[in-house]
């Protein structure tokens, strides 16, 4: 397949039994471009990212990535893509610095390059000092950390992100885009982030491509997509675009929650009984 464009998929589709998670994606993703895969839970981000990552396998079409078949050339995908899954897994029993030794040793990398690249990493993302720590005792923002130094520790040409900023403090969120920023500016790397959050979205991405059950319905830079719906901003046009209600999904809580209310007013209830009881 051709060499010209970083991520390329024709027709690209997935299927789970009935479940159609991605329809006919096609994708033409320049070189050092920061492409945004956006939609709602359940619409084949995940699914999506897997098979360009030759993860999972196809049910049908044609991509690559980095001019190499995503079947034909998986090994080869695999060598030039750092990718940040969605629930990572972590050897909980490993340090953080073991864990990343490790991952630059699937990588074929030189003791000595795998060692400069931890000190480096561990410094970018502000986990020095507790490198020798084992990873269970690690927060859910740090584990994330770990898991981006595990994506980039081979330098890699394109880098997949899922959901990247989804288990991250504001200030972490903050220094993570920052750092994909400056990655494509100064490294020139091409970047595939998935993500439900429009504003990194829209901070982060020179292409957005609005998927919704499997399905590709706008694609084009932040303007173009607005413009393209007459919409006043990018998340007016993503409502208007998935058909979301902003009142529903501000309200679903209420739903979602209803039995915890009355199960906090029972529990309310008892204490109060109980208080009164020891006076
Ligand atoms: N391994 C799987 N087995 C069965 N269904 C799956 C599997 N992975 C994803 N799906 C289904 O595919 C659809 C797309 O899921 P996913 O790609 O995870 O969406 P997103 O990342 O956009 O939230 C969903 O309906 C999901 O339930
Ligand atoms: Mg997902």
């Amino acid at each position: 397949m051709s060499k010209a464009y970083a991520i390329k998929a024709q027709n690209l589709s997935k299927n789970f039994g009935n479940i159609h998670a991605v329809n006919r994606l096609n994708l033409q993703i320049p070189y050092g471009k920061t492409y945004g895969l956006l939609g709602p839970n359940g619409a084949g981000k995940t699914t999506t990212v897997r098979m360009l990552n030759a993860i999972i396998s196809k049910t049908s079409g044609n991509a690559s990535v980095g001019g190499y078949d995503i079947v034909a050339e998986s090994q080869k995908v695999k060598m030039i893509c750092g990718f940040l899954p969605e629930s990572p897994g972590l050897y909980s029993k490993l340090t953080a610095r073991e864990f990343l030794e490790f991952i630059g040793e699937l990588y074929y990398l030189p003791k000595n390059v795998i060692s400069t690249r931890i000190d480096e990493l561990l410094e970018i993302f502000d986990l020095e000092g507790r490198e020798n720590d084992l990873l269970e005792g690690y927060s859910r923002g740090m584990k994330q950390k770990v898991c981006l130094c595990a994506a980039l520790i081979q330098d890699p040409d394109i880098l997949f992100l899922d959901e990247p900023t989804s288990n991250l403090d504001p200030a972490a969120a903050r220094m993570v885009k920052d750092l994909i920023s400056e990655l494509v500016k100064k490294a020139d790397k091409t970047v595939f982030i998935c993500t439900h959050l429009l504003d990194t979205a829209e901070e982060l991405c020179d292409i957005i491509g609005i998927i919704i059950n499997g399905e590709l319905k706008a694609e084009g830079t932040p303007r173009e997509i607005i413009d393209s719906v007459g919409a006043k901003d990018l998340e007016d046009a993503y409502l208007k675009i998935t058909g979301a209600s902003h009142i529903d999904d501000l309200l679903a809580w209420r739903n979602g929650n209803s039995n915890n209310y009355e199960y906090n007013n029972k529990e309310q209830t008892k204490r109060k009984k109980k208080t009164k009881k020891s006076r």
